[in-house]
């Protein structure tokens, strides 16, 4: 493997968990137009309110294992990343506000949740717009990461991801 596979083989892993994140957002996506244009159905609704759910335990479960572990590792390897790291982790808090606020309208009872529709589709759409240019964001740093550190700090960091 030489030194950019390895370097690619590692964002990827410390990305991975987008993935799944990922996915939970085209199911939602994909209520919501089920619902355009009429009364959400209580299976529709039901459907919306497990995925979000699941989705904002996710994220919480997933921004403190990087906050925890992974961030606190990469500023001590390279203290000349701090800043960006740090305006990471900031950006989990609005991500995470925009999430417990869909779930809070998510909880109400189907004709209520049907009255607030527009409302969830606002919020909805600022929270994958925060959620993408996060995941950009996090990309982008930890490709100028991984060009920083040694090969120990490497394998360091690849297990600390397989954490995550
Ligand atoms: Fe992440
Ligand atoms: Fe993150």
């Amino acid at each position: 493997m030489n030194a950019h596979d390895r370097q690619t083989d590692l964002i990827s892993q410390l990305l991975h968990d987008h993935v799944p994140l990922s996915k939970a957002l085209t199911e939602l996506r994909g209520v919501l137009a089920e619902t355009e244009g009429g009364a959400p159905s209580r299976e529709a609704h039901a459907r919306f309110a497990a995925g979000v759910r699941r989705m904002r335990d996710d994220l919480i479960e997933h921004f403190s294992k990087e906050e925890e572990g992974l961030f606190p590792f990469l500023v001590d390897a390279l203290p000349a990343m701090q800043r960006d790291i740090s305006a990471l982790a900031a950006a989990h808090d609005g991500i995470c506000g925009a999430a417990v606020r869909l779930a809070a309208l998510a909880e109400r009872d189907t004709a209520a949740f049907g009255k607030a529709l527009q409302q969830v589709r606002a919020l909805f759409a600022r929270f994958e717009m925060a959620y993408a240019e996060h995941s950009k964001a996090e990309q982008a740093v930890l490709s100028k990461v991984a060009q920083g550190l040694t090969e120990e700090q490497r394998r360091l960091v690849a297990d600390l991801a397989r954490d995550l």
